[in-house]
């Protein structure tokens, strides 16, 4: 008898990609009674729905701790459009449970955000063995405290903030940093304390511009020549979060700037007079090598993967809970987001060291 596996990488990449592939490979070849064949699918589901794979081997996943990005490459699948077929009419997840099949895969590992886990679970309801790992700078899975390539994320967004404070001083300037994150402000939040922001503006506490400028005025008034504010890419204001969903998607819409930071920056300059820059440090947020715990971690998810399919156990994401390695069912993961609680400690320690939110 032979272990069959795929693995895939699916959606934005990060930095511990490799080094949770090499945790599954390598612990599955330790601890199989039997020889592990191994499929690889290029560029996430794609790669399954088109059959574009490679058979690989222990040696593949050597020497990949501590590399960056994805060996397999990566691309979005969105869940949205999952029933939808492709332009050239191929139906998706009928293709990729005939890869499936055809190979006679006992398992598949899928490495993925919030949209991709929905895949996996829909995979996993028509009958294929998945397990899923947590994958995404931004820590917003459901079902586990943290994900891999968020602490890398969170280094490279506190060296910015770091950085921007030199020059920043020099010229006695505001700055608003736009941080990754998408719908939730797990980076801004970590990388503006760990940085040193003075303010910090996120989806889940909506903010007010006359708070914002409140407080560079007050840092003005004590004698601050400069204020650094670390924005959500998801930052909202709390006028535009009393909108509906619909009103709030067409105001972005209609956004003649690329983006939230550009409007903030423009309504500071000109309420304070002082001058204002941008800076947005983008994808570098998920690029370089995995820091320390992010390897760490990386490699713990990719164990206990492998141990979960070696004792028999499918239809699971892996996840910490209270410091703990866990399996979480993936139909509870499925289609939710976890999102910074504005109760939690870190806002509440935050806020207690002059941190404002600009929610007061
Ligand atoms: O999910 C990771 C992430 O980097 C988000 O923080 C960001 O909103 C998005 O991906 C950017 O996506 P793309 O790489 O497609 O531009």
């Amino acid at each position: 008898m032979t272990l069959r596996i795929g693995l895939l990488t699916s959606g934005g990449d990060c930095q511990a990609l490799n080094a949770t592939m090499r945790g599954i490979v390598k612990t599955l070849i330790n601890k199989s009674s039997e020889p592990v064949e191994i499929y690889g699918f290029e560029d996430g589901y794609q790669g399954m729905i088109y059959r574009r794979y490679r058979k690989m081997d222990a040696h593949d996943f050597s020497g990949i701790l501590t590399r960056g990005g994805t060996i397999l490459g990566t691309s979005r699948t969105p869940f949205k459009r999952i029933d939808t077929p492709e332009a050239d009419g191929v139906e998706k997840v009928p293709a990729m449970k005939q890869t499936y099949h055809d190979l006679n895969l006992d398992c598949l590992f899928m490495l993925g955000g919030n949209g991709s886990t929905k895949t996996a679970n829909r995979l996993s309801q028509e009958g294929l063995n998945v397990i899923a790992l947590p994958k995404t700078i931004d820590n917003d899975t459901w079902g586990t405290e943290m994900t891999f390539g968020f602490t890398s994320a969170v280094e490279i967004a506190t060296k910015c903030i770091d950085d921007i404070h030199t020059t920043a001083s020099s010229h006695g300037r505001v700055f608003v940093i736009e941080i990754m994150g998408h719908k939730v402000g797990w980076i801004p939040l970590y990388a503006g304390v760990a940085g040193g922001a003075d303010v910090i503006l996120i989806p889940e506490i909506p903010y007010s511009m006359d708070n914002v400028i409140k407080t560079i005025e007050k840092r003005m008034e004590t004698g601050s020549r400069f204020t650094i504010i670390a924005v959500a890419e998801g930052a909202i204001s709390k006028e535009d979060a009393a909108l509906s969903k619909k009103e709030y998607k067409k105001k972005v819409a209609a956004r003649t700037s690329p983006s939230i930071v550009y409007d903030i920056a423009k309504e500071i300059e000109s309420k304070t007079g002082r001058e204002t820059r941008v800076a947005i440090p983008g994808h570098t947020q998920r690029g370089g090598i995995p820091d320390a715990q992010d390897r760490i971690f990386a490699t713990q998810c990719g164990v206990e993967a492998a141990l979960g399919c070696l004792e028999g156990e499918f239809g699971f994401m892996v996840a910490q809970r209270d410091r703990h390695m866990c399996r979480v069912p993936l139909e509870d993961v499925a289609g939710k987001l976890k999102y910074v609680d504005p109760e939690s400690d870190l806002v509440r320690e935050a806020k207690a060291l002059g941190i404002s939110f600009g929610d007061e």
